[in-house]
């Protein structure tokens, strides 16, 4: 089974586009329960159903049109080469969608989060370019199908096809036409998130490499799934109920979990610098005063600290490099 099996089943024969171009917005996306470990690499399809928030306005936008004789991308408003790291990937999504082998895409794709903000754009990026093809070529596709368009560019942008608290259900079928994200229904306006920047150099293992060594080395590995699926029914009841500290307890216990499995990997995946340990440190010390902060790490340095909107001023005293998202927020910044 192929990514390209999968386009036909979703789309049939490869249209021409119905309109100029098409343009689009997703927010990125921080997974409370994490998404690690893929049962086909190929297709993105997870070996665990992941949870997590969208970042309301941060995100990516971007616009599609037809190009004369090759395919052109630009990021953040800077042309690329076609060879670099970010157009490879970009040019071999695109390649999948060509209604025929010299058809070529004009891709113009705007991160509005700073860079330095140390978030994963892929998600978001990749949830972009599906919704702006699907308006491009007017398919009218559902969000599901947008969600499985989105995950076979990267696993996480299938929730970044919606907004507020999102599902990923790993699913079983062979072709994931199962694995699709959905929107929960419950909103949590006070909930809010604080990125504290550690690094923005590159990370030194991808999320991709860092899965697959996981899988095939870690023996912690093997109580993942189920530790899983044990963090995401707890964090449906805190959301249904509005229990912050069942949410930032599971969300904290499920990340430190991920990592364990990374640094149990041969040869180890550690993400962590001596600044990413004092945050956590801070954070517990302060969480041991009354202070009701959490923390949430992806495969990389930077940390994101869960807190409640009353704990704002605190954050920001403690923590003044950080940036605040308020996840349900459109209006403030
Ligand atoms: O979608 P990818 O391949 O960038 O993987 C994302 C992996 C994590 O960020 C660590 C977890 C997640 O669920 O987002």
């Amino acid at each position: 089974m192929t990514k390209y099996n999968v386009i036909e089943k979703i789309l049939g024969d490869r249209s021409y586009p119905r309109q100029n171009s098409g343009q689009a917005f997703a927010p990125s996306n921080i997974a409370l329960c994490k998404y690690w470990g893929k049962r086909n690499a190929e297709l993105n399809l997870p070996i665990n159903s992941s949870l997590s928030i969208s970042l309301a306005h941060l995100g990516t936008h971007t616009t599609i049109r037809m190009a004369e004789g090759m395919d052109s991308i630009s990021l953040n408003g800077m042309p690329l080469t076609l060879n670099s790291r970010f157009s490879h990937r970009l040019i071999e999504y695109l390649n999948l969608f060509r209604p025929e082998r010299d058809f070529y895409f004009d891709v113009k794709t705007d991160n509005n989060f700073p860079t330095a903000a140390g978030l994963a754009s892929s998600a978001s990026g990749y949830a972009a370019a599906a919704r702006a093809l699907n308006n491009f070529f007017g398919w009218e596709l559902e969000d599901n199908l947008l969600s499985i368009l989105a995950r076979l560019g990267s696993g996480s942008a299938s929730r970044s096809i919606y907004h507020g608290f999102v599902e990923w259900e790993a699913g079983f079928h062979v072709d994931g036409m199962d694995s699709y994200a959905h929107v929960l229904p419950h909103r949590w306006p006070d909930l809010n998130l604080a990125v504290l920047t550690l690094s923005i150099g590159s990370k030194p293992v991808g999320s991709t490499e860092g899965m697959k060594r996981t899988v095939e080395t870690s023996v912690l590995y093997k109580s993942w799934p189920e530790k899983a699926q044990r963090d995401l029914d707890q964090l449906r009841l805190a959301i249904e109920q509005k229990d912050f500290e069942l949410l930032g307890e599971t969300s904290e216990s499920n990340a430190l979990a991920m990592h364990a499995t990374m640094i149990d990997t041969r040869p180890s995946v550690l993400y962590w610098l001596p600044e990413t340990v004092a945050a956590f440190h801070q954070i517990w010390k302060m969480r041991s005063e009354g202070v009701k902060l959490y923390f949430t790490i992806d495969a990389g340095p930077n940390v994101k600290i869960l807190f409640l909107r009353n704990d704002l001023d605190i954050v920001r005293a403690v923590f003044p490099q950080c940036e605040i998202i308020t996840p349900f927020d459109f209006s403030v910044s």
